[in-house]
């Protein structure tokens, strides 16, 4: 039988596409977890702006957290000026409460869909669904809360990172298994102190139709943005003697 080849959406983060022939598989939904200051924001911020510079494709950036004129300041120091890209209706900022996504999953996707058709949107970024998650109270409603946003998100057909601080679910509590069967990708970004100092590093832990590198490698931020050295293990103390 002839092998299907998936489309492939490259990040065009230095180091990252070999990882994972190439790139995300187009529509794909894609969960990127790290601890604050992991880089998640960086990572997915890179992938909206090499989308729109290299491919042309608009991509919108959704948050809970983040506030605009702190997030252009902060990414202008990678170069990217997140401004004029908006004025050229490339790039779209949305703040969103986590109350209003609540609502759009009861509503069905409403403001954001329009603006995905109207734009022509391509590469979208959720950062981060924490507080989202954290709206429902027991891991049950949680896990359903997530998956009828992951159904919204399939609709929209475009290639997705959703960011996390943390596992979505605790898969230990919810009958069935947790979320990680939902996505496509998951991605963990590490930023780990041993003997004082923090090394940063990455792992593609799954990854849907795809051969994919299964080391840990070293990432660094530096002023052009987040770089992946497939050339370099990182081994974190705690592992060693397993
Ligand atoms: N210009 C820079 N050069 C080097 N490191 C930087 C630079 N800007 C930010 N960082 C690092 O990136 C971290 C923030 O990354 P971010 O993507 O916002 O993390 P997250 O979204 O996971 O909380 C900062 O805490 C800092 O360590
Ligand atoms: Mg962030």
């Amino acid at each position: 039988m002839k092998k299907l080849r998936f489309e492939r959406v490259p990040t065009h983060i230095p180091g990252f596409d070999k990882l994972v022939n190439n790139g995300f598989k187009k529509r794909s939904m894609n969960l990127i977890i790290g601890g604050a200051g992991s880089g998640k924001t960086i990572f997915s911020v890179a992938y909206l702006v090499n989308g729109i510079l290299k491919h042309n494709e608009p991509g919108m950036y959704i948050t809970f957290e983040e506030k605009k004129e702190e997030l252009y300041e902060n990414m202008s120091e990678f170069g990217w000026d997140l401004a004029k890209l908006e004025k050229e209706k490339k790039f779209i900022f949305l703040e969103y409460s986590p109350e209003r996504v609540k609502k759009l999953l009861v509503e069905g996707g409403g403001l954001i869909e329009n603006i995905i058709t109207r734009y022509n949107i391509k590469r979208l970024v959720i950062d981060s669904i924490t507080s989202f998650v954290l709206l429902y109270q027991d891991e049950l409603t949680k896990k359903e809360a997530a998956l009828s946003l992951f159904g919204l998100l399939r609709s929209w057909g475009c290639t997705t990172l959703l960011t996390s601080e943390k596992y979505i679910v605790n898969m230990d509590k919810v009958e069935g298994g947790g979320l990680e069967f939902e996505v496509d990708s998951i991605i963990l970004l590490y930023h780990v102190k041993e003997k004082g100092i923090r090394k940063r590093a990455i792992e593609v832990l799954k990854m849907r139709g795809t051969k994919h590198i299964e080391k840990t490698l070293k990432m660094e931020i530096t002023g052009t943005g987040v770089t992946i050295y497939p050339n370099r293990i990182v081994i974190f103390k705690h592992e060693e003697n397993d």
